[in-house]
């Protein structure tokens, strides 16, 4: 699969097998993730990998549309300290990491965490630091349910104008 085809062929998905991720498959995400530029090349944000059956039950507790993710073999959060969280920096991450999974087989789906004082509690993160997303991780099952929210992108002419708003 080529970068192109990884791109507009990924979507989120949500229903995954128990299989484990090899850790040689999870090394190659985290790196893409790692290669991700930042604003200022700051490089605020860390990750940190949740595998644990009772952290990814907290975790799932932690936003308004995140009940299901203990159901996901590995959940990477990105967390950044407050004062230098840039969502565009963590969207990069985020993205670069699940292109690359798709790429290598794996499903993938980000989820805000919401409640801030709860991922602290869940996690232990201080207080100054925010883990704002997660992705899941883990193999599609084999017949992949439509998401509650599935539609098709904007066509092109509606997403796209030239030169000037209008
Ligand atoms: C910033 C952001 C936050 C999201 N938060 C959640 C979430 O909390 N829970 C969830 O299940 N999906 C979440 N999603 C996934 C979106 O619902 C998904 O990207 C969208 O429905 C498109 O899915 P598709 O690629 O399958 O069409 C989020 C996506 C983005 C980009």
């Amino acid at each position: 699969m080529d970068a192109y085809e990884a791109v507009v062929t990924k979507r989120d998905i949500r229903h995954y097998t128990p299989d484990p991720i090899p850790d040689d498959l999870l090394h190659k995400v985290l790196q893409a993730a790692r290669m991700a530029g930042s604003a200022k090349n700051a490089e605020a944000n860390r990750l940190i990998v949740f595998r644990g059956r009772e952290v990814k039950e907290a975790l799932a507790g932690c936003g308004d549309y995140a009940g299901w993710i203990g159901s996901a073999p590995v959940i990477i959060g990105i967390a950044a300290p407050r004062e230098a969280l840039r969502l565009f920096d963590v969207g990069r991450m985020a993205q670069n990491m699940m292109i690359v999974a798709h790429a290598e087989g794996l499903g993938s789906c980000p989820v805000t965490l919401g409640h801030q004082d709860r991922v602290r509690a869940a996690i232990g993160l201080p207080d100054d630091w925010e883990m704002p997303m997660v992705i899941t991780l883990g193999r599609p099952v084999a017949e992949v349910p439509d998401s509650p929210l599935k539609r098709r992108r904007l066509p092109l002419e509606e997403l796209v104008r030239h030169e000037r708003w209008s």
